[in-house]
């Protein structure tokens, strides 16, 4: 059974109530039973921090064992140098995503330390984006 880990960065524990016109109005709660029961068959662990540092910790906990890493970084996308230099240091696969379209959004988000690193990069489809990502894990 393959082990993936979704790692969501800063306010995504606000997914909900946080701008529902950009992110929607479902809690990720709800959304990660919904996708643990569509992939039954994938061990899907899920981790939240709104706190850089241990968002680094955890990639480097999962970054050598686990089958893939699917990263929201959130703001610390457009900003972090450190959790680009995790991505690029650790053994396992990473998918970026984000649920808006960034580069729809202001020039700051066009930036991002992550998809330098990351095996590939899926926004802009909601939620659905993290289904996206899992599927690229599905041989
Ligand atoms: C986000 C996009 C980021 O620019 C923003 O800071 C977020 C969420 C997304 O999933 O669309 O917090 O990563």
């Amino acid at each position: 059974m393959k082990h993936l880990i979704i790692i969501n960065g800063p306010n995504l524990n606000l997914l909900g109530k946080r701008e529902p016109a950009i992110y929607g109005s479902e809690t990720f709660e709800d959304y990660l039973q919904k996708l643990k029961s569509k992939y039954n068959d994938l061990q899907i662990d899920y981790y939240q921090s709104n706190v850089e540092g241990e968002l680094i910790d955890k990639l480097q906990e999962v970054g050598f064992t686990y089958d893939g890493i699917i990263l929201n970084a959130a703001a610390y996308t457009h900003t972090s140098v450190g959790i680009g230099d995790a991505v690029k240091a650790i053994d396992t696969s990473v998918v970026e995503v984000h649920i808006s379209n960034t580069f729809s959004r202001e020039e700051f988000r066009h930036q991002s330390f992550i998809s330098p690193n990351a095996n590939g990069v899926i926004l802009g489809f909601g939620l659905k984006s993290y289904d996206l990502a899992i599927e690229s894990f599905i041989d």
